[in-house]
């Protein structure tokens, strides 16, 4: 997708991550260890960050696909993986909103989720989803303040794991 602006997050600069930015990615994956154990059960391998810039669902472009990074004077501070039109036309799949350890709980989240509302809807789309894992409650408590709801619930099947999952979506 050939993207010309971003949102907008006072106190941050965000930008789309590529080839020179995996190395700081990858930083921020290894920082949140903690959640990727939480998920996978394994913390991120050393190639996570270059995966995740080329990972999309089966028959799905990669040119829908959009890693953001958010950086603060703190250096690469959060990242964001997006999917267009997943799985439905008009509809965007949250793939990851990572936060790094240290600034979780001071409205990172909530500010980044902010702005990507209209900005979603600027780009055609009428609906964010995501999955939770069970095991995060605090991630869903996190979600149901940002206004999305539970549409369902799915199994999830990993490599070495299988996670019981809700479904959540945000009308725009
Ligand atoms: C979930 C997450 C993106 C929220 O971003 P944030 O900047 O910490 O969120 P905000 O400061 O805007 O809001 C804080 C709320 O986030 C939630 N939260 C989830 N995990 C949290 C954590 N590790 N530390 C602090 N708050 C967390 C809580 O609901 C918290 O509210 P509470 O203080 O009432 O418990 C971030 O905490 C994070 O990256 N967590 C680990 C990865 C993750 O779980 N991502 C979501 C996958 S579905």
């Amino acid at each position: 997708m050939v993207v010309s602006d971003l949102p907008q997050v006072e106190g941050a600069q965000l930008a789309l991550i590529s080839g020179s930015a995996v190395p700081e990615l990858q930083e921020l994956l290894e920082r949140c260890a903690d959640f990727e154990v939480m998920v996978t059960g394994s913390p991120p391998d050393a190639h996570a960050a270059a995966d995740l810039l080329v990972e999309v669902p089966p028959e799905h472009a990669l040119r829908d696909k959009l890693v953001i990074g958010v950086w603060t004077d703190q250096g690469l501070t959060a990242a964001i993986d997006l999917l267009r039109d997943f799985p439905d036309p008009h509809a965007w799949y949250l793939g990851m909103l990572l936060v790094a350890p240290e600034a979780r709980g001071r409205g990172l989240g909530a500010a980044i989720v902010a702005a990507l509302r209209p900005w979603i809807v600027a780009k055609g789309g009428w609906t964010i989803r995501l999955i939770v894992q069970e095991q995060n409650p605090a991630a869903l408590r996190f979600w149901n303040r940002q206004g999305f709801v539970e549409v369902g619930a799915a199994v999830q099947e990993l490599d070495d794991r299988t996670n019981q999952v809700r479904r959540l979506e945000l009308r725009l």
